[in-house]
Formats: C-alpha cells, sequence, structure tokens
C-alpha cells in the first residue's frame, strides 16, 4: 500500500496569456498522505484552482515531478491522464455541476458509468444508491437538482465524487455557495467520509474556520505553497 497519494517536486505551472507566460505556481513541492485532509488557503488568484487542476491530471505541470497514487504523470497520454482520474480521483465543485434534468440518483449513477464503462446497470444502482444514503440523502433519489436545497445539492455532489471510491478527493471551495451552517454540516459529512474511506482530501477555502479543521493547512501566495503551523 503506497502511504503517499500526492506528491509534487520543484513544480511549476506556466500558462500562456495573450503573448506572454505567466508563472501560475512556482516551484512547489509537497505531499499528501493517505487518509490525511489537507487545507489550503490564500487570496483570490494565488494559484489554489490551478494546483487543484495539475493534481487531477486536468492541467499538465510544464516542470517538475507530479505523482498521483505512485504514478509519475509526466508523459502519461490522454488515456493513461484519464485511467489516473477514474482509479484515484474525486472532483467537488463549489456550483455543484449538477445535470439539471437529472434526478439525484442519475447524476451519481452517471460518474459511475463514464468511470467503468462496463459495469453492470444493476451494479450502478446500488452503488449509486448506497452514495447517496451515505450523505443522508436516500429519500431524494429522485428529486432534480432544482427540488433540492443548496446544501442538499452539494450532497449530491459529494455522493458523486465518492461513488467511485477515490484515493484523493480535490474539493474547491466546495462551500462557497452555502450558509455558514450548512457548510458547517458539509464539511462534516466530508470528513466523516474522508476518515471511514480513508480517502485524502485537498480541500481549497477561503473559510479559515473550515481550514482549521484540517490535519494539515497550506497557504498559496503568488503561485507558492507554504506549511502553516496552524491555520490562521
Ligand atoms: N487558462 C488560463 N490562462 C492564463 N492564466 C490563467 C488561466 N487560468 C488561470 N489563470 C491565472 O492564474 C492565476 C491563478 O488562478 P487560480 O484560478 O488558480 O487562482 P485561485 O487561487 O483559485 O483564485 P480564486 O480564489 O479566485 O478561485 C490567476 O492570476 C489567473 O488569472
Ligand atoms: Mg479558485
Amino acid at each position: 500500500m503506497i502511504d503517499t497519494i500526492a506528491r509534487t517536486r520543484d513544480m511549476n505551472l506556466h500558462l500562456k496569456s495573450g503573448g506572454s507566460a505567466l508563472h501560475i505556481l512556482r516551484s512547489i513541492t509537497f505531499e499528501i498522505k493517505a487518509g490525511e485532509v489537507v487545507s489550503v488557503v490564500g487570496p483570490s488568484g494565488s494559484g489554489k484552482t490551478s494546483l487543484l487542476m495539475v493534481l487531477g491530471g486536468l492541467e499538465r505541470a510544464s516542470s517538475g515531478l507530479v505523482c498521483i497514487g505512485g504514478t509519475d504523470l509526466t508523459g502519461l497520454d490522454e488515456d493513461k491522464l484519464a485511467d489516473m482520474r477514474r482509479e484515484n480521483i474525486g472532483i467537488l465543485f463549489q456550483n455543484f455541476h449538477l445535470i439539471p434534468s437529472m434526478t439525484a440518483l442519475e447524476n451519481v449513477a452517471l460518474a459511475l458509468e463514464i468511470a467503468f464503462e462496463d459495469l453492470p446497470v444493476t451494479e450502478i444502482r446500488s452503488r449509486a444508491r448506497a452514495a447517496l444514503a451515505e450523505v443522508g440523502l436516500a429519500a431524494r433519489e429522485t428529486h432534480l437538482p432544482s427540488a433540492l436545497s443548496g446544501g442538499e445539492q452539494q450532497r449530491v455532489g459529494l455522493a458523486r465524487a465518492i461513488v467511485t471510491r477515490p484515493r484523493l478527493l480535490l474539493a474547491d471551495e466546495p462551500t462557497g455557495n452555502l450558509d455558514q451552517e450548512t457548510a458547517a454540516s458539509a464539511i462534516e459529512l466530508l470528513f466523516t467520509l474522508a476518515r471511514r474511506n480513508n480517502m485524502s482530501v485537498l480541500l481549497i477555502t477561503h473559510d479559515n474556520g473550515l481550514a482549521s479543521r484540517a490535519d494539515r493547512h497550506l497557504r498559496m501566495d503568488h503561485g507558492e505553497l507554504r506549511e502553516l503551523e496552524a491555520a490562521i
């Protein structure tokens, strides 16, 4: 069993904007251990989402090492990157990104269908139902997103992110659209599921109170990532 789920060494990201290249992530070296919940805070535009994109294999680092689950992502072709994502990564978005015309259950099932094309329909259905039950929404299976509260929509998003049993969950301000109380209970649930499933979490948040609940605390400034002794 690999003890470190994600690791970068001297990783840089340059992105082109107009004619010039911007240095977005600067020599980032860090790791996330299996089962660890790590928070990332930092000002808008500092590079938090960019880091998430690189770790999720959605953006390629310009230089340096990026390893997920023991595999070096540099040099992987698109198919292999997609395999890596399917086997290791779940993503939770701020705006939920649920498909409006699909029920809660169908939204969760879709993630499984995409990840495991050969899975029998009955299996997809039972796993999707189990994931919805895990986030406390067994009674909302047939609801469309428009008939769910914001907190419930984010819990469907969480069920969708964990239904493939990812080893690393990347969460980009998952509570940004929720009121404080709902945000706190959504994060509580996230942490409970992480511990239960030995899932690592990279939690990007502007909320220092939520960040302080993580096992480790990181801060991004101008593309540089550093470890904090404690959340501020
Ligand atoms: N596709 C792109 N091309 C060029 N520059 C980009 C691109 N995407 C992001 N950037 C720039 O990279 C920098 C970091 O953006 P990023 O989205 O990672 O910030 P962030 O820390 O997530 O901010 P926020 O808290 O507002 O979400 C910003 O200056 C942004 O303008
Ligand atoms: Mg962002």
